[in-house]
């Protein structure tokens, strides 16, 4: 099969089209797993960190791509869900960028008639990490306002729609005047050009409770002052900076909870129970585009470096996605 491969740590070009091995070849599937002949597959900032070494391992000769879109093409031992030939769209541990990949099959979700293969590809990442973090982890509730930090990036588009959809008032920043722009027509409150404003200035009288953070650093100090009581920070990224200063008097006053998680290294099982609860709270609200799918931009499998470089640019706003 055809695959994108980093060939070593490095900028875009490093990530080569190859001929492997399909997922099965030598050992067959894996019991509980199904083959997926893909479609279409998600982009994600992830994998570009992978591609540069940014995880600490050498992830030369890996195949990058956290979830797909694409139809069930074998079933391994013990698998009883899905039918060869229905369509799927999957999170996966890796190995997207490819014509075919294997999967746990309680990680799959049934791509909704109303979708394209390249819309389903953009879901299941975006909404299980959302889900994951601002639902499960920071308890939103009905008629609490969350703030989103990169409120264009695919998560914000998704942690945006989720967040309104479920009764809460949005905020968002984003850094420039058209993606705030794009963050309030999909439903945000008020987004603030990070670039031009102070966003703690903007926003000090929002009385925002929960807030999802994927940029650090001196986000944090700001971060606790927005904070109402028992407010909830929780972090997927620190793409400005590992490190932060905390004023321990603010979060004891306020009684706030800082938290956090990555998906990836999470347990089969974890995946699975999340994907479940996904499918049942938030997989309806596709079929009446209650929930959208955001595209900025899809490229051919082999022009994998240019999608790289289109979400190295910050340019994009929601998914990118690749066409297989
Ligand atoms: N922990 C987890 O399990 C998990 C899962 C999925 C994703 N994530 C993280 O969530 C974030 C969004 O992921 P994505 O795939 O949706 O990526 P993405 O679309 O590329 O989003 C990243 C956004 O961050 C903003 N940004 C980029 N560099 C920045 C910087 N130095 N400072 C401030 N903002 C910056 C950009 O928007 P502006 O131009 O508006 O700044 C960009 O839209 C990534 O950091 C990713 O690693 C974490």
């Amino acid at each position: 099969m055809k695959a994108i491969v980093i060939t070593q740590p490095g900028e875009s070009h490093v990530l080569e089209l190859q001929d492997k091995l399909k997922p099965d070849t030598q050992r067959g599937l894996q019991p509980g797993h199904i083959l997926i002949r893909v479609r279409a597959a998600g982009v994600n900032r992830s994998d570009v960190m992978l591609r540069q070494g940014g995880y600490g391992t050498n992830p030369t000769g890996q195949i990058p791509g956290l979830e797909v879109a694409g139809t069930v093409e074998a079933c391994g031992p013990g698998t009883s869900r899905w039918k060869i030939g229905e369509r799927v769209c999957a999170l996966i541990k890796d190995g997207g960028y490819a014509e075919f990949v294997a999967v746990d099959e309680r990680h799959c979700l049934a791509v909704p008639e109303n979708l394209s293969f390249v819309e389903a590809a953009s879901l299941p990442e975006t909404v299980l990490t959302v889900w994951s973090t601002v639902f499960q982890l920071a308890h939103l509730q009905p008629g609490e306002k969350l703030l989103v930090h990169g409120g264009s990036s695919g998560i914000g588009v998704t942690a945006i729609q989720l967040a309104k959809v479920f009764g809460s008032p949005v905020y968002a920043t984003a850094g420039s005047d058209e993606k705030c722009r794009f963050c309030e027509e999909l439903g945000a409150e008020k987004c603030v050009n990070y670039k031009t404003d102070d966003f703690e200035t903007v926003l000090k009288d929002a009385g925002i409770d929960v807030i999802l953070d994927m940029v650090g650093g001196e986000y944090l100090p700001k971060n606790i002052r927005l904070l109402n009581m028992d407010g909830r920070l929780t972090y997927i990224n620190s793409m400005q900076g590992a490190n932060a200063q905390l004023h321990i008097p603010t979060l004891m006053q306020k009684r706030l909870t800082i938290t956090g998680s990555t998906l990836k290294p999470r347990s089969d099982d974890f995946k699975a129970a999340l994907t479940a609860e996904v499918a049942q709270r938030v997989w309806p609200l596709l079929a009446d585009d209650r929930l959208k799918t955001i595209i900025d931009r899809t490229f051919p499998l082999a022009e994998a470096a240019n999608a790289h470089d289109r979400m190295e640019s910050s340019e994009h706003i929601g998914k990118i996605i690749l066409e297989v």
